[in-house]
């Protein structure tokens, strides 16, 4: 197979991950994992050589994909990691900033009279971020930014910090984008500018972005 992806080793992150309180409760998040496994799904049909970790969602795995699935962040992380080296890391999933410190191993019981449930959250590691500062890193290391508000700007301080090389920025906590929907549209931001994708359905916008992506690692080789 020809293409710009084509034998390419490419490792994305998709879904939410659950933070386990106890063993009835979580923390989580909306992400249904449809963004990530379209681009998973279209980089294995353009010959590239995908592995997935996905976080719990009820989606079945691409055609020529090896999944991996994981629960909680510091599970994604380690899965992650495991995968590499590669030539593209994509991080689609909506990974949990914070966690519990530790899991309880029995059911939280309110206490009489109790109205305040104070939870001790710690922060989670930043996969991207790790990913990004790898000594063998990745060609390509993109990232991905869900707002509600001052779209462009937050995924712009992301892309910066974290050291990224390109991010696609959406826009969620609207109908029709975002989390859960079929549907999205991106504003994919790197050092040539910015290019909104869509609205289109999630499975193009995958397309998309892996056209510019291949003419990234296109452009690097040139
Ligand atoms: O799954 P769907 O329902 O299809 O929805 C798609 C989506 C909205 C989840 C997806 O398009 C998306 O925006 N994914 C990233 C969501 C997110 O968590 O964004 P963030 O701004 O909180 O994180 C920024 C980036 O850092 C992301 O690439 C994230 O994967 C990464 N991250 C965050 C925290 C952490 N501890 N480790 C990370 O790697």
């Amino acid at each position: 197979m020809s293409g710009a992806l084509a034998g390419r080793r490419i490792v994305i992150s998709a879904g939410p991950t659950f933070e386990d309180i106890d063993p009835a409760r979580f923390l989580g998040n909306r992400s249904s994992g449809k963004m990530g496994f379209a681009i998973a799904g279209e980089a294995a049909r353009r010959g590239a050589e995908v592995v997935l970790v996905a976080g719990p969602v009820h989606l079945s795995t691409p055609d020529g994909v090896r999944r991996v699935n994981v629960r909680s962040a510091a599970q994604m992380h380690q899965a992650v990691m495991d995968a590499m080296p590669c030539d593209v890391y994509i991080g689609a999933a909506a990974v949990a900033d914070f966690t519990p410190r530790a899991a309880l191993d029995r059911k939280l019981k309110k206490q009489p009279g109790q109205d305040v449930l104070l939870l001790e959250l710690v922060k989670t590691r930043d996969i991207l971020a790790e990913v990004a500062a790898l000594a063998q890193r990745p060609d390509l290391v993109v990232g991905f930014a869900a707002e509600t508000n001052d779209v462009a700007a937050y995924a712009r301080g992301k892309l910066e910090r974290k050291g990224l090389d390109m991010i696609c920025a959406n826009q969620v906590g609207l109908p029709g984008c975002g989390f859960e929907s079929d549907d999205n549209a991106l504003l994919v931001i790197d050092a040539a500018g910015d290019r909104p994708l869509g609205p289109a359905t999630k499975s193009a916008l995958a397309g998309q972005l892996l056209d510019l992506i291949g003419q990234r690692l296109h452009g690097a080789e040139a």
